[in-house]
């Protein structure tokens, strides 16, 4: 088997040197060797949306992104989006002012996909952001008030002086 090839991976803006094999997912490469823990591993199948951080803003299953490939790729995690200063991301704060989770474990791939799905322009409705965060289970079942949240941020991005990242 080929030796593994040291890669360069940019994480919430800091770059890591990382010797993944052929086989590590991201989801792995965050836990394991970068130490971020915030991404959870739910199904590792691609069918929980537990794991879902963002590639270059677009949402993604990091437990199904191999590492491989990815040198020079910016990849954002729950750890990266609050304000460096430590003000909460609006849609961490919306899931907390609507208490959108109960044990949380789903929660980071929560909020990572509604980020995305507020950006997509995929929350005009509430059946929209059913539809479009259907890729997210929660086991706890605290859908209505994550479509609260949503819904909530999403109103807040309409204001013009508002906008998320
Ligand atoms: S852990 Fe990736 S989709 Fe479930
Ligand atoms: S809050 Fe428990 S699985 Fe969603």
């Amino acid at each position: 088997m080929d030796e593994p090839q040291t890669l360069i991976l940019k994480v919430n803006g800091q770059e890591y040197k990382l010797r993944p094999d052929s086989r590590t997912t991201v989801l792995d490469a965050l836990r394991e060797q970068i130490g971020l823990t915030g991404t959870k591993k739910g199904c590792d199948h691609g069918q929980c949306g537990a794991c879902t951080v963002h590639l270059e803003g677009e949402r993604v299953l990091s437990c199904l992104l191999l590492v491989e490939g990815l040198a020079g790729r910016e990849i954002t995690t729950i750890e990266g989006i609050a304000d460096p200063a430590g003000e909460l991301h609006p849609m961490q704060q919306a899931f907390i002012d609507h208490d959108a989770f109960q044990c949380g474990y789903c929660t980071p791939g929560q909020i990572m996909s509604a980020i995305a799905c507020v950006k997509e322009g995929h929350a005009g409705s509430r059946m929209e952001i059913q539809e479009f965060m259907s890729g997210n289970l929660c086991r706890c079942a605290a859908y209505p008030n994550i479509i609260e949240a949503i819904e909530a941020v999403r109103a807040a991005v309409l204001d013009p002086a508002n906008s998320i990242q």
